[in-house]
């Protein structure tokens, strides 16, 4: 016989009486609002999407999917009624934006409507680029942020741990506008570590990792969340698919091969 009838629909934990799932959803999962990624199946293992004013690192080596990710974040915000801004600190906006429509996003009218805007600032000097940041999120009253990549922001520190420093203020201003923030993590080939300089993880408030694994003789797409403060999560490894649309995880498959 089940002693624990009451089962918290958000994390699957079991409940004795009303009363006390009814504590625990609201210490654990009400008071948290959460944005929707936008990526079919994500939010599922998310248990809900990325609570708001997050900053989560999206961690990955190259043709992850990290990009289309982030403008999959944008888009689902901008459905919404939320202004997104992509801050490129690579690749010209424009190319980002056409990449993006051939992958199937249909950004375009919210690119031309202003709703979400790709940004290119200069890299010159690193307060000036965080001056820049926070000057566009107040433009355009931004809900969502995506920084591509955070990776970049290194090389204008020679210590990791004023890297790290740094992440943490920026966390601080993010929050304090209220915005959502994904940042791109760019990991190295063969690299165990979850982002470039081995500091970048423990400023922020969650961690996404996107894998390309190689399996036998083909490779297999793979998404896990690695930590997400205050908020529980799948402890596995999903398969993900990019298709025409974009990216897809299966919330209910895992990935059994070795990472
Ligand atoms: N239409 C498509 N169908 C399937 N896969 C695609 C399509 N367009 C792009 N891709 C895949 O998605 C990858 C692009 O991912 P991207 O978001 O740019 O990765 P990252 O930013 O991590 O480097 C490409 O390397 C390619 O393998
Ligand atoms: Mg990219």
């Amino acid at each position: 016989m089940n002693t624990m009838p009451f089962k918290c629909p958000e994390c699957g934990k079991s409940f004795s009486s009303k009363r006390a799932l009814r504590i625990h959803e609201t210490e654990s999962h009400i008071k948290i609002k959460r944005a929707p990624t936008g990526v079919p199946g994500m939010d599922e293992i998310l248990f809900g999407g990325i609570p708001e004013s997050s900053l989560v690192l999206l961690a990955g080596t190259c043709g992850t999917g990290k990009t289309t990710f982030g403008f999959q974040f944008l888009l689902e915000g901008a459905k919404r009624g939320e202004p997104g801004v992509y801050i490129s600190l690579e690749e010209e906006p424009e190319r980002l934006v056409r990449d993006a429509r051939r992958i199937g996003l249909d950004i375009k009218c919210y690119v031309d409507d202003g709703t979400i805007q790709v940004i290119r600032p200069e890299l010159y000097r690193y307060d000036s680029l965080v001056n820049e940041i926070e000057t566009s999120i107040h433009r355009t009253k931004a809900k969502r942020l995506v920084i591509d990549s955070i990776t970049i922001l290194g090389s204008y520190f020679r210590d990791p741990f004023e890297l790290r420093r740094n992440i943490l203020d920026m966390n601080r201003l993010l929050k304090r506008l209220n915005v959502t923030t994904l940042a791109v993590s760019e990991i190295e080939e063969g690299s165990e570590k979850l982002s470039r300089f081995g500091v970048e993880e423990f400023s922020v408030d969650g961690v996404i990792i996107l894998y390309y694994i190689k399996h036998g003789n083909t490779f297999i797409r793979a998404v896990s969340v690695r930590k997400m403060r205050s908020s529980n999560h799948s402890m596995k490894i999903h398969p993900i698919v990019i298709r025409d649309g974009g990216i897809e995880v299966f919330p209910s498959e895992e990935v059994f091969a070795d990472i």
